[in-house]
């Protein structure tokens, strides 16, 4: 496989090192193209031994063989670590200025993007529309996410590390909108399928699922609880166990559906026997961005993950220690995204958004009205009302649910195993794409 490998100038340079050396251990034709910045990070000839082949930035060398387009063309697969804000920003408006950005323009290829820089940047309403554009575009970003910035910074905004880099970039070409040859994944790849039917084979094939009522159908489910970083040992939490997402995604996948998981501090062997895509994260901001990034292409969106509502407003770099802090200390918290409500305003049409609300209010009129109000707030295709308490909901295998949709009627009310409550939200959502 030929793979671009476009680094950029920032501090994590020296990590797309490891991105490189691991594509060149796979067997892969790798060509760097680093940007003036990146070599102020990481040297020429460093680049060059890895990748074995010639590096430069320039568009101005090799222009005989029309280098800014021939890397372009040839190219499998492009990964762009680390991406700073700057890149993006270029990369979203077509700029073209260097080789990493005519290489860009020229190539049909994937393009995965590694994003680092300092969370106010990440979450700049500039880079966060570049960011939109480009996966509108089928760009698939990986990270960043939570932990030590350069300096005494912490937060989000650190490049994901090289292994997963190259797990999640290699990953692309073999998902099932990837056409070799074509602009990337294609967004709408799940709904045209489903559309034509193509992958419901002839009963009596025996292969897994394709008879389901999900056959063909991209199903995505956040799970478990998110951790807000405090510090690099500390977190606030919740008491989620990530059980009942689990059942949902095993229960699409057995209908047929191809199933992502973005898995909040679940541990491995949870998720080990299921035929998904499993994308762990940890904070709420690396949540967001996973389940957005899966969304692009979905036509189901199941939101069972227990989302901190807040975060820490500061990521300490080092532990926080108590002398420093006396007898009582205040955490000060700030809003997180709400996911669902961000989904619910960017979905497609036919796109079907479910949403699960915990509430601990033990009397079930009363637990509706608070499942109305949310659901007229973020008008999810369905809402999941489940009653959750010290004893209920959590950690458990039964589960109790009413679920709503927008206008507040009440279309199915059940309670079971976690199994059973996943096929009953199932069956909902099976109906509403038909
Ligand atoms: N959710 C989300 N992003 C958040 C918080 C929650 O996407 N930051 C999602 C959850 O995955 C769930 C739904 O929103 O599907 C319900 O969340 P919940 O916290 O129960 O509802 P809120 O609207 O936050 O209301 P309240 O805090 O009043 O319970």
């Amino acid at each position: 496989m030929t793979i671009v490998v476009g680094i950029t100038g920032g501090i994590a340079a020296y990590k797309a090192v490891g991105v490189v050396r691991d594509l060149v251990k796979r067997g892969h034709d790798v060509h760097v193209v680093p940007t003036e910045g990146a070599l102020r990070f990481v040297g020429l000839p460093t680049l060059e031994a890895l990748s074995r082949n010639p590096v430069t930035t320039s568009v101005f060398e090799d222009v005989a063989e029309v280098r800014h387009v021939a890397l372009g063309r040839r190219a499998d697969l492009v990964v762009v670590a680390p991406a700073t804000a700057d890149s993006i920003a270029k990369m979203a408006a077509g700029l073209a200025g260097d080789l990493l950005g005519t290489t860009l323009l020229a190539t049909e290829a994937p393009v995965v993007v590694a994003p680092a820089m300092h969370p106010q940047m990440w979450e700049h309403p500039a880079t966060r529309a570049n960011v939109a554009t480009l996966r509108q575009r089928g760009v698939r970003f990986v990270g960043p996410v939570v932990g030590a910035l350069t300096g005494d910074d912490a937060g989000i905004g650190r490049m994901a590390e090289p292994e997963e880099i190259v797990e999640a970039a290699l990953s692309v070409l073999d998902s099932p909108g990837h056409q070799p040859g074509s602009a990337g994944a294609d967004p709408t790849a799940g709904r045209d399928r489903r559309a034509a039917g193509e992958q419901r084979l002839p009963s009596g094939s025996g292969a897994r699922g394709e008879q389901g009522d999900l056959a063909g159908v991209h199903v995505v489910v956040s799970t478990g609880g998110t951790r807000e970083p405090v510090d690099p040992v500390r977190f606030v939490g919740n008491r989620s166990s990530g059980r009942q997402g689990l059942a949902i995604a095993a229960d699409a996948v057995r209908r047929g559906a191809r199933v992502t998981v973005v898995a909040a501090n679940l541990d491995a062997a949870s998720t080990a026997g299921l035929d998904a895509t499993v994308v762990p994260v940890g904070s709420a901001l690396e949540l967001a961005e996973a389940v957005h990034a899966a969304a692009v292409d979905a036509d189901v969106v199941v939101m069972t993950a227990a989302i901190a509502d807040y975060r820490p407003a500061e990521v300490h770099a080092e532990k926080l220690k108590k002398d420093a802090q006396g007898e009582t200390m205040t955490l000060e918290l700030v809003r997180n995204p709400d996911v669902l409500a961000e989904l619910v305003a960017a979905r497609r049409t036919g796109q079907i958004i479910v949403g699960f609300a915990a509430e601990t209010e033990p009397d079930r009129d009363a637990r509706i009205e608070l499942g109305r109000a949310k659901i007229a707030r973020k008008p999810a295709d369905l809402l999941v009302v489940n009653h959750v308490g010290w004893t209920h909901g959590f950690e458990r295998e039964e589960n109790a649910i009413e679920v709503l949709v927008p206008g507040g009627e009440v279309v199915r009310e059940t309670s079971g195993s976690k199994a059973e409550v996943a096929a009953a939200v199932l069956d909902l959502v099976a109906t509403a794409l038909t």
